[in-house]
């Protein structure tokens, strides 16, 4: 696919040009399994490492009972060399932002955590004031899903989902056996869903453009846009 299609259709890093929060609130106006469909349609898979289906993850995610579920965007990014996410935390955390809360009124969630790598703790203070922007938007549409940001330690295993919520809980960071898995058992017992950054981000954008347009993005067996980060000495230098 040329640029010039690229462009014509979305890229993950343009920021909107409508009224802030406007696709989240477009977007609770519609049906959730609608949605969670839409997800499931486009294909969009995992963005952390293992390429899970994401809309599958939500659904499987809804269908769990409970009276409280989480929501935890991994933004530990502990890859050498890898910079993606950071970058899309910088660019437009209000796509990563959108995507969680999109997932959380989907699968029935209220409470959200960044779970932020502590080496980009320099970016607190841009995403609290966002997060302040983005609650005055859930309030005038009654959602009720607030975020919190938590500051990982440090170490590359943590970004393995069920380490990092041991991590968050208080524990060594070390990963659970699987089942149960996070959206059964996740922080603190809850069902839970984790997703990277880039999967919040594309889930806006899925929302946004719709699954048959994203679809047409990426290849067969692959779709959607992907980041990748790359760096080095520059051929000029
Ligand atoms: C050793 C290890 C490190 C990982 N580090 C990260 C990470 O830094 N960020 C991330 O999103 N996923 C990471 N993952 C994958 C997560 O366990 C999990 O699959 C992911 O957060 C799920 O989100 P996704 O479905 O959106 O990809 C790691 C997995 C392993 C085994």
């Amino acid at each position: 696919m040329s640029n010039n299609n690229l462009r014509k259709v979305d890229v993950i890093f343009t920021p909107y040009s409508v009224a802030p929060y406007a696709i989240m609130k477009k977007v609770l106006q519609r049906k959730k399994d609608e949605v969670i469909q839409e997800l499931i349609d486009s294909g969009l898979r995992g963005r952390g490492g293992a390429g899970f289906p994401t809309g599958l993850k939500w659904k499987f995610a809804s269908q769990q009972k409970g009276d409280l579920k989480y929501v935890i965007c991994n933004a530990d990014e502990g890859e050498p060399g890898t910079f993606k996410d950071r970058k899309l935390l910088v660019e437009v955390p209000r796509k990563v932002i959108s995507g969680m809360a999109i997932c959380a009124w989907a699968v029935g969630a209220t409470k959200g955590v960044i779970y932020l790598r502590r080496e980009y703790r320099y970016l607190i203070p841009e995403l609290k004031e966002e997060l302040k922007l983005y609650n005055e938007h859930a309030k005038e549409v009654g959602l009720d899903f607030t975020i919190d940001i938590f500051l990982g330690a440090g170490a590359y295993i943590c970004g393995e989902e069920t380490a990092l919520i041991e991590s968050m809980e208080g524990k060594r960071g070390e990963p659970r056996n699987k089942p149960p898995y996070p959206i059964q058992e996740g922080y603190l017992g809850y069902p839970t869903v984790v997703n990277n950054v880039e999967t919040f981000a594309s889930a806006t954008m899925v929302c946004r453009i719709g699954a048959g347009d994203y679809k047409k993005l990426g290849t067969d067996d692959q779709r959607g846009s992907k980041l990748f980060s790359i760096s080095g000495d520059s051929p000029t230098t």
